[in-house]
């Protein structure tokens, strides 16, 4: 059935930034509700990680959703901009972006790939792993949402899990256990990804790669040798996924300062690893004052988060609910922007030159093509806490980048010597 909505969009906001919305459980976004009207912020960017700003009057099909067919979910759907053939001013989203999970039926990948199906703009969702993922996809595919889900297990069928794909998000791998740092999963994961990149490469190259895999620091630096070695590199389409920083950020200083969690937005910078992991409270939205004990406390618990649910899990496994939650969000912004949303920013580990070091987290404003700048401005006018703590950082994400390229440069050395 199709329902017919004129809708003057004027401020939405992602699920991933509502704390308060018990009413509004949508995935993508609620528009133009009192109270969540976003404002220019002062710093020149109209909105943050997860808020999305568009004008414009839309008509969309919707079959059928688990939601029901209620105004704010009609109201939420971020389109796919196709210009209507007899309007000019019209415009058409449809579900049509085909997002892929490989290590889908893993920890991560199961409650990713749950919050993916709920996603109104995808409408085919590939699941991919080395085992077990046939029951993920069928219980999945029960839930009545546009997203037709299909399984791929093992390399034979990774190919065809790619074919066409405009998402690759990569979960897959081995978790941290009490004990670890990320860097010792190195060993395994490593390889892991240089595998599964080389396959996107192969088969997807022109898909937007969000690589979730730790160490990120050294898994993105691997993803990027690997389709330079493919002659198919564009840093613009290549992400190390940072989002949790930026959800643990957010909810630690609203706990913190007592404030709105819709509210709240830190800006995260660096790496994802330890003291790479850097949050400039100072630019915190709303403007927020620290005492120098509550920005040491708040940057140690931001820095070890990850640490604090490895340990919680107790051999377990790491952080993997909040991880699925963050994943699902930079899903969902790099389909807005696929869909021509003007005003989407997240944080993110990209190839970079806002610093010294090659690969470097900051915000960046996405669109149809990926990276499309980077809100440098973010690095300028910071504490002396925070300039120190980003001197500090340097040293040991500059180690595990290199250990990442010095990775992919020696297989690629060994497989030609073969
Ligand atoms: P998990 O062990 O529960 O799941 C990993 C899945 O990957 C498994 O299903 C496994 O079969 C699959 N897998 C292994 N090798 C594969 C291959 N070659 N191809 C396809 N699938 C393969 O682990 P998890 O808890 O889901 O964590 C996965 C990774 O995510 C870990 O490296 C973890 O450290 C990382 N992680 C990153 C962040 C972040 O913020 N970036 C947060 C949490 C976890
Ligand atoms: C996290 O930040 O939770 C992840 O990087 C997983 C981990 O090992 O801490």
């Amino acid at each position: 059935m199709l329902y017919q909505l004129s809708a003057v969009y004027k401020s939405n906001r992602s699920l991933f930034l509502q704390s308060d919305m018990a009413s509004t459980v949508t995935f993508t976004s609620v528009s133009a509700q009192a109270g969540l009207i976003q404002k220019p912020r002062n710093n020149g960017v109209t909105s943050y990680s997860g808020l999305k700003t568009s004008s414009s009057s839309v008509s969309f099909g919707l079959e059928s959703s688990f939601l029901g067919r209620n105004a704010s979910l009609r109201a939420s759907v971020a389109p796919r901009i196709v210009p209507k053939a007899a309007s000019g001013s019209q415009i058409s989203p449809q579900a049509s972006y085909k997002v892929a999970v490989l290590g889908a039926a893993g920890g991560i990948g199961q409650p990713l790939g749950l919050l993916i199906k709920m996603s109104p703009l995808v409408s085919e969702l590939h699941l991919y792993d080395i085992a077990n993922v046939k029951g993920v996809a069928a219980d999945l595919s029960h839930c009545n949402t546009p997203a037709q889900v299909l399984d791929f297990t093992g390399p034979s069928e990774l190919a065809n899990c790619l074919k066409g794909v405009d998402v690759v998000v990569i979960p897959a791998g081995v978790p941290r256990k009490p004990g670890m740092t990320r860097d010792d999963l190195f060993n395994i994961n490593a390889s892991i990804v240089k595998s599964l990149v080389e396959a996107v490469a192969d088969n997807c190259p022109d898909a937007f790669i969000h690589i979730i895999s730790n160490p990120v620091n050294s898994t993105v630096p691997i993803a990027a040798e690997v389709l330079k070695q493919k002659g198919v590199y564009n840093p613009k389409k290549l992400f190390g996924v940072t989002t949790l920083d930026v959800v643990r950020a957010n909810t630690f200083v609203a706990q913190k300062k007592n404030l709105k969690l819709i509210d709240v937005d830190v800006p995260v910078v660096g790496g994802h690893a330890g003291i790479t992991i850097l949050p400039l409270l100072s630019k915190t939205r709303p403007s927020v004052t620290f005492t120098d004990e509550e920005t040491e406390e708040l940057t140690k618990r931001i820095q070890n988060a990850g640490t604090e649910v490895v340990e919680a899990k107790a051999g377990a496994g790491s952080a993997t609910l909040s991880m699925a939650y963050a994943a699902a969000r930079f899903v969902e912004s790099s389909l807005r922007a696929l869909a021509g949303d003007p005003d989407v920013y997240e944080c993110t580990f990209i190839q970079s030159e806002v610093t010294d070091l090659p690969f470097f987290a900051s915000r960046v404003k996405l669109g149809k093509n990926g990276v499309e700048s980077v809100v440098s401005a973010d690095l300028e006018g910071v504490t002396e806490y925070e300039a120190k703590a980003l001197e500090a950082l340097k040293a040991e994400l500059k180690g595990s980048i290199e250990k990442g390229i010095a990775f992919a440069n020696k297989q690629q050395e060994a497989a030609a010597s073969v």
